[in-house]
């Protein structure tokens, strides 16, 4: 696919009448369809309170289920979501990156956000930055979305900082408190990233000019 991650079926024909899920292949990931055995490795990361430190608390096995089962709920639904990540040719399950449709409303919504969340080993290698390009590419190329946003609490410096790298504009016009944080709670402040589509397209060709094959192969 021109300028973003290749499309792929999930794996083989879909069962029944249920459409195949898009994978998207960068040079060093998969972003894939959830497996039943991803449950493991994405409740260790959820229970992890470093990773979660910007997110509220670490959760429980049970929480990250159904974490997992909302948002394969949201892809049958929408046919985008949060995919699971994987190194392809190493690790299985490195953490999630993806699109949604928030469950809140805002200022800003109705509208698409981009997320991420790597388990900590996983961290400080480039993949967020690789895997949300891919994300990007899809949303504005195959669902044809004219603006994907991102929030994040106002202290999460790496979660800012890959919002910058992607090339994504704050204006602190649009903070706001995130409505399902209980009034007072400390990561209540949140700021919140916007990319045109126009801009994003202006982004991927200095990227490909720059690393060409890179990511954007
Ligand atoms: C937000 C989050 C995904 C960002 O991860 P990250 O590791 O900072 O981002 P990347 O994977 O893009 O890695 C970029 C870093 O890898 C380095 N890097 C190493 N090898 C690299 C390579 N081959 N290519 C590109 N960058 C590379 C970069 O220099 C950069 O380093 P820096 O942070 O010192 O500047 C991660 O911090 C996280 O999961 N946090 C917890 C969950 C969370 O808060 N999610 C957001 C909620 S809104």
């Amino acid at each position: 696919m021109a300028g973003g991650g290749d499309v792929a079926g999930a794996g083989g024909p879909a069962e029944g009448d249920a459409p195949a899920l898009p994978t998207l292949v960068t040079e060093r990931l998969s972003l894939r369809p959830w497996r039943a055995e991803d449950r493991a490795p994405v409740a260790a990361m959820n229970a992890d309170p470093e990773v979660m430190a910007c997110l509220g608390e670490p959760l429980s096995r049970e929480a990250s289920d159904a974490l997992v089962d909302r948002i394969e709920a949201h892809f049958a639904r929408r046919g985008f979501g949060f995919w699971a990540v994987e190194v392809v040719g190493g690790a299985p399950f490195i953490g999630m990156i993806g699109l949604a449709v928030p469950r809140f409303e805002a200022h800003f919504t109705p509208c698409v956000e981009i997320g991420w969340r790597l388990a900590r080993e996983h961290q400080r290698r480039g993949y967020a930055t690789e895997g949300a390009r891919a994300a990007l590419a899809y949303g504005f190329e195959t669902l044809g979305l004219e603006e994907i946003v991102a929030w994040t609490a106002r202290d999460n410096v790496r979660s800012r900082a890959l919002m910058e790298r992607l090339g994504m504009g704050y204006d602190p016009a649009d903070d706001f408190a995130h409505p399902m944080l209980p009034e007072g709670h400390p990561l209540q402040e949140h700021v919140l990233y916007r990319l045109r589509r126009e801009a994003f397209a202006a982004v991927a060709s200095r990227i490909q000019a720059a690393m060409p094959g890179r990511i954007f192969s």
